[in-house]
């Protein structure tokens, strides 16, 4: 929020309250990484509600991006839809953007980045220059079979966000968001076609860096196979611990303001 005077009453006593809150959590930077439809977005979501930390979703941004009418907006688009992973450059140009503004100055989730070795390295080298360090990874895990289920229930609420399961986490009124009443609408990449190269894209690109980040011993494994709530506790007693180890480096730019 840059321009006080043109924010409204309402925006403004959101940011209170995220400020508020963001005095009784402690920071951190995690990355959540799993396959698709693991539920990275799902927990991502709830973790930076309950620690008031920024979500960076870079599928979230990109899906942004790919509703833009000029090139890049159409690269997104067709690679989204092939089911391949955005190239590097446009990835981290849209994501440098994210992380810099001052909601995600004392920590952030990124859901779904990094998904390479480069742009794993990346990141490495972004946060390093800025004395930072990520405090930690969960990893998702679930068996291919599951992942299918998930992503050909799933529904969203484009506006939000907000992610729904037509059998795992329905709303309150079919096809309809809990909060705005809008309709809700399915993905385009959650098809048969897509979800099997995205599948085939993971296991190739984005494995290896489970093996990266257990070797700088940064790396949690979390069942993804359970409920929701039993996932949120997992994650929240891993992260819990961590923080009881106290945040690796002092806080620069503690807070928002
Ligand atoms: P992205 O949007 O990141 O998709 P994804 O990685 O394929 O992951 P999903 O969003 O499908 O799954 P999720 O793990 O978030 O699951 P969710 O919580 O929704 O990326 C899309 C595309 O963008 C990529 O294919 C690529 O082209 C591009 N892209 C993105 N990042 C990029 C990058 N860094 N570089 C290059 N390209 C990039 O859950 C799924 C469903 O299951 C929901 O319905 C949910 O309600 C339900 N559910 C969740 N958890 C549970 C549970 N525990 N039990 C029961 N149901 C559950």
């Amino acid at each position: 929020m840059t321009d006080l005077q043109s924010s409204s009453t309402l925006q403004l006593l959101h940011e209170l309250k995220r400020r508020y809150v963001e005095l009784d959590t402690p920071p951190g930077r995690y990355v959540f990484v799993g396959a698709p439809g693991s539920g990275k977005g799902t927990q991502s979501c709830l973790f930076s509600k309950s620690h008031s930390l920024c979500h960076l979703s870079t599928g979230d941004i990109l899906r942004q991006t790919a509703m833009q009418s000029d090139d890049i907006g159409l690269k997104v688009k067709k690679q989204m839809q092939e089911g391949k992973l955005v190239d590097d450059d446009i990835v981290l140009k849209l994501l440098n953007e994210k992380m810099n503004e001052p909601s995600c100055m004392r920590g952030f989730i990124l859901d779904g980045f990094p998904r390479n070795a480069h742009q794993a390295e990346k990141l490495h080298n972004y946060l390093e220059k800025s004395g930072k360090k990520l405090d930690g990874v969960m990893y998702f895990g679930a068996p291919d079979e599951l992942l299918v289920k998930r992503i050909e229930g799933r529904r969203v609420h484009p506006t939000s966000g907000r992610v729904y399961h037509t059998e795992f986490n329905p709303p309150k009124v079919e096809g309809k968001d809990d909060v705005t009443g809008e309709p809700l609408i399915q993905r385009s990449d959650d098809n048969a076609v897509t979800l099997f190269e995205r599948l085939k894209c993971y296991h190739k690109e984005t494995t290896p860096l489970i093996d990266y980040y257990s070797n700088l011993g940064l790396l949690s494994h979390i069942d993804a196979s359970k409920s929701v709530d039993k996932v949120q506790k997992e994650i929240n007693t891993v992260i819990a611990k961590k923080e009881q180890n106290g945040h690796p480096e002092p806080l620069v730019n503690g807070n928002s303001g």
